[in-house]
């Protein structure tokens, strides 16, 4: 298996299923990885208040998973009743239509191995931590629960159009990199921020990226970085815009997008609607 970058995954891909599945194996963490656990926990969750959105912190709140690695089966116990979704182990980073098949069918597939103690601040694949905090609380949310579910059938869908690169740039820019205008400021709701002690302080605070109003055909047409923290976030006015404006079918999208040039990261263009921190958005000059 290798990654997005070629580099060989380190996951252990030996004894999985055909659907890329393992089995947890609970019994065989550590208490240092246990410990690991509560640390990353403990900083993440003090972070919640003052960065999260409101429906990531209300879930947080009812799962009591801050103790140790969570058990799966617990989780699902909680999950399945609330929006009919529920986890599965896999070894790492699964191939697209595997991760598309899973997320259509409103299974969540969640890295097993946890990440070494040096890699307290940063981590290159995601790990049980990341998929875990970031992901798992959204997923309690009825609203994003359906979105995720839809993004898994449309993914299966570009797959077939050859169009993951783009579809996987909308995924880049809501599900793990998004921002949402918030009566009380900007806040995160994207599982990649949520789940780093340094991003989710920089994507509101930082007066470095760009934070831009949340335009479909415009982020499927930004390339994204996977190794700094982002230069550009879009900023969604609430879940209901992200629902509507991605309930269309994508193939005349697709078809639309091919004929242009992808923007670079850090683009900002005159039609993009600008946020300034502490200041509602306007058109850039
Ligand atoms: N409507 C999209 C399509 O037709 C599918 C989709 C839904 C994609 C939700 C992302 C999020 O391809
Ligand atoms: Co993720």
């Amino acid at each position: 298996m290798t990654g997005e970058t070629g580099h060989a995954l380190r996951g252990d891909y030996r004894r999985m299923r055909p659907d890329y599945t393992v089995d947890q194996e609970w019994d065989a963490y550590t208490p240092a990885q246990h410990d690991l656990w509560r640390r990353l926990y403990g900083r993440q969750a003090a972070l919640v208040p003052r960065y999260a959105c409101d429906e990531f912190r209300a879930t947080l709140e009812t799962l009591d998973y801050g103790a140790g690695i969570p058990r799966f089966d617990a989780i699902n116990a909680k999950l399945l009743p609330a929006t009919r979704w529920r986890l599965v182990a896999v070894p790492g980073l699964v191939p697209d239509l595997v991760f598309f098949e899973h997320l259509a069918n409103r299974r969540f597939p969640v890295t097993v191995w946890l990440r070494e103690p040096e890699e307290f601040d940063y981590i290159v694949e995601p790990d049980i931590f990341h998929d875990f905090f970031g992901h798992v609380p959204m997923l309690f949310n009825p609203v994003f629960a359906d979105y995720m579910q839809a993004y898994g059938e449309g993914g299966i869908k570009a797959h077939a159009l050859g169009a993951i690169e783009m579809l996987s740039r909308l995924y880049w820019y809501t599900v793990e990199f998004g921002l949402i205008e918030t009566p009380r400021g900007l806040r995160t709701y994207g599982a990649g921020i949520l789940s780093s002690g340094g991003e989710i302080r920089y994507c509101i605070e930082s007066g470095d990226p760009n934070r831009l109003g949340f335009d479909l055909l415009r982020v499927m047409q930004t390339r994204y970085k996977i190794d700094t923290f982002q230069e550009t976030y879009f900023v969604i006015r609430g879940f209901d815009e992200l629902f509507a404006a991605t309930a269309p079918d994508f193939a005349p999208y697709y078809r639309e997008l091919r004929t242009r040039e992808p923007y670079a990261p850090s683009t900002v263009l005159a039609s993009d609607r600008v946020y300034h921190r502490g200041a509602a958005p306007t058109r850039a000059a």
